[in-house]
């Protein structure tokens, strides 16, 4: 198994001392070649289980009660932060809903691609220039040479994402992690940014997909958990089976939601 979250809980402390449980007993699994979805309200602790596993949560205010994270075989809880950095960016990628939280505003974006390949990657600069030359073009950025010289404002949001995107999948790492990728951009440049990931992540590369919008989970993932109050209150191995009979009742009802909005929406 490339992934095993193993009973993991996972809470935040204020500056009160009150702890709020985030994350609470969650067990999931993930490996090659799946692609599985996390789904839940605002709120049920997606982001915390999912940044959790490349140990990006800032710590103090989050800490970890109890439970373990093991990619690859490793525990990336225990992980001294040198091996982590390793881990981060090559072998885990990690695509946020927001990339100009994640991008740096005061570099060109060429600059910033070129600096995650030259941290990982043994190679000539003039080969990480061309690797990530041809990710701006594999991402549908137009005129890569020109773009890269761009900073992340002067894009409109669906290319900053696509930067993202080329970030997060350029090394070809074996865990992809995606939280709400599309939800920032338009109904139609989401289904294109979709339809990149699906193509351009390795084929047994695991995909941990986060997201609130069923449609998307339906599109993409093999399997699925749905989470509520921090807990795993469901998993499906097949997705498919699931939206045919989701079983708990929650989950009942986020499909049922979600099918009314689907014809509430469709063109007449
Ligand atoms: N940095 C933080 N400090 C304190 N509490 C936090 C922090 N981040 C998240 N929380 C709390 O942890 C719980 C789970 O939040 P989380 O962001 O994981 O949910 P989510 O399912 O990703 O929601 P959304 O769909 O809105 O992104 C919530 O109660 C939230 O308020
Ligand atoms: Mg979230």
């Amino acid at each position: 198994m490339l992934l095993e979250i193993d009973d993991l809980s996972v809470s935040y402390r204020n500056d009160e001392g009150e702890v709020n449980p985030a994350a609470v007993d969650v067990t999931l699994s993930l490996d090659r070649g799946q692609v599985l979805g996390i789904v839940g309200e605002s709120g049920s602790g997606k982001s915390t289980v999912s940044m959790s596993v490349a140990r990006l949560l800032p710590s103090p205010p989050a800490f970890y009660p109890k439970g373990r994270i093991l990619f690859d075989g490793e525990d990336v809880l225990s992980m001294p932060l040198e091996r982590l950095r390793q881990i981060r960016g090559r072998r885990i990628g990690v695509i946020f809903q927001d990339p100009m939280g994640s991008l740096s505003p005061l570099h060109r974006i060429g600059d910033q691609l070129m600096e995650t390949v030259m941290l990982h990657e043994d190679m000539p600069k003039r080969a990480a220039r061309d690797l990530v030359l041809e990710w701006l073009g594999k991402v549908g950025i137009p005129d890569p040479v020109v773009r890269a010289r761009a900073y992340p404002h002067e894009l409109s949001g669906g290319m900053q994402q696509r930067v993202m995107i080329a970030m997060g999948l350029m090394l070809g790492p074996d865990l992809v992690i995606a939280d709400e990728p599309t939800t920032a951009l338009d109904v139609t440049i989401q289904a294109q940014v979709l339809r990149l990931m699906r193509e351009l992540h390795r084929a047994n590369s695991a995909v941990l997909l986060i997201t609130h919008d069923l449609g998307v989970v339906s599109q993409m993932a093999t399997k699925l958990a749905v989470m509520k109050d921090g807990r795993v209150i469901e998993t499906a191995e097949n997705a498919a089976a699931f939206f045919a009979a989701p079983k708990h009742p929650y989950s009942q009802g986020l499909v049922r939601e979600a099918r009314r909005m689907e014809l509430s929406t469709e063109p007449k």
